[in-house]
């Protein structure tokens, strides 16, 4: 029987300094979400071992005795703190689940990730980037409203109502808030109003296109200026709608660029797509996350259901990726 390692930061592990915003520790994860996958990779008939954070993975790394490892570690700050897990697997020689070091910074940093988006004739909205609001300037390439987010963060962090602004007075005091309580630039992006969707891709060198998910806030598909917020995570407010009921046309179009986007940053074994797509029906890649939460209340639980698998199966498919991938089958 193989034994499977698992790397991961709880929710508990982190320490709250003074001057933290209350989504500090939002992209870490709850011992529950680390319980239901351990026991996920159990019922696919291997061996857990929970591991714990990169800081632990650094204790133990020469006595593991893993065959492979499932990351789902966050790490706990900067660009590239979703890199340190793999890395340190890499140096080591364990085989892991998932994207490797550089594909995730380079993901988890959205200025760079649209760079290669940009590069690839993928769609993304128009940006520009600022390291505090002293370098801002009134510039016209991008239009009013525009939205102002945390440039390397997940999980909707930093986002909340006042982060759509419709004017340089908002701009201003957004980028001053992002970048002092997040310590990074804040990426400033056009808003695309419209609608909102996510597709996941599972596997290699066939990589299976989920089906698509729709996002509905408050009721409401047409989502116009409502966006994911930080608080809306944790509320009723947001539903996930999958299969999404759109037409086969855009459909095609979420699969295809979901897909060059996987390709375009060497994504493995799993990642999802977010999408906005505008009120002319045209797609906008916000971001690829190589990292998706596999949490039951998340995504990858409604689409197992939807294709006729249990979570169990779900998560066998991403370990199975890997297995294979790394000839370990
Ligand atoms: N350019 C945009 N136009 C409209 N809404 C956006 C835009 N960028 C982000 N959002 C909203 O903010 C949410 C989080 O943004 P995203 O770029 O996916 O970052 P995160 O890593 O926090 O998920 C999106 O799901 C969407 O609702
Ligand atoms: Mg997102």
């Amino acid at each position: 029987m193989k034994t499977v390692g698992l790397t991961y930061d709880l929710k508990t592990d982190y320490k709250f300094k003074e001057g933290d915003p209350l989504d500090a520790n939002a992209e870490f994860d709850a011992l529950s979400t680390i319980n239901v996958i351990a026991e996920a990779i159990s019922a696919n008939g291997f061996k857990v071992k929970k591991i714990g954070n990169a800081s632990n993975l650094l204790e133990k790394i020469g006595d593991l005795g893993v065959d492979i490892v499932f990351n789902i570690s966050e790490g706990v700050s900067g660009r590239n703190r979703e890199s340190q897990v793999p890395i340190l697997l890499e140096m080591a020689g364990i085989p892991f689940v998932g994207a490797d070091a550089l594909t995730l910074g380079l993901t988890l940093d959205k200025v760079m990730a649209k760079k290669i988006f940009i590069a690839e004739k993928i769609p993304t909205p128009k940006f520009f980037e600022v390291p505090s609001v002293e370098a801002l300037i009134d510039q016209d390439h991008c239009k009013f409203p525009l939205i102002v987010k945390p440039r390397f963060e997940g999980s909707s962090k930093g986002l909340s109502e006042d982060s759509r602004v419709e004017n340089f007075e908002g701009l201003k005091k957004q980028v001053d808030f992002i970048t002092k309580t997040y310590k990074q630039p804040a990426l400033i992006e056009e808003f695309i109003s419209g609608q909102e969707f996510t597709v996941a891709i599972v596997g290699n060198e066939k990589p299976e296109i989920m089906p698509v998910v729709q996002i509905k806030i408050d009721g409401k598909l047409k989502l116009n200026d409502k966006f994911y917020t930080f608080a809306r995570i944790t509320s009723d407010r947001l539903e996930y709608i999958c299969p999404a009921k759109i037409s086969q046309e855009l459909k095609n179009k979420l699969d295809d660029f979901a897909l060059k986007v996987y390709r375009s940053v060497e994504c493995r074994d799993f990642g999802r797509v977010d999408f906005r797509v505008d009120k002319d029906g045209n797609p906008y890649v916000l971001e690829i996350n190589p990292l998706p939460s596999l949490s039951t209340e998340d995504v990858f639980m409604l689409i197992a259901k939807n294709i006729g698998i249990t979570y169990e199966q779900m998560v066998g498919k991403i370990l199975n990726s890997a297995i294979i991938r790394n000839g370990l089958d």
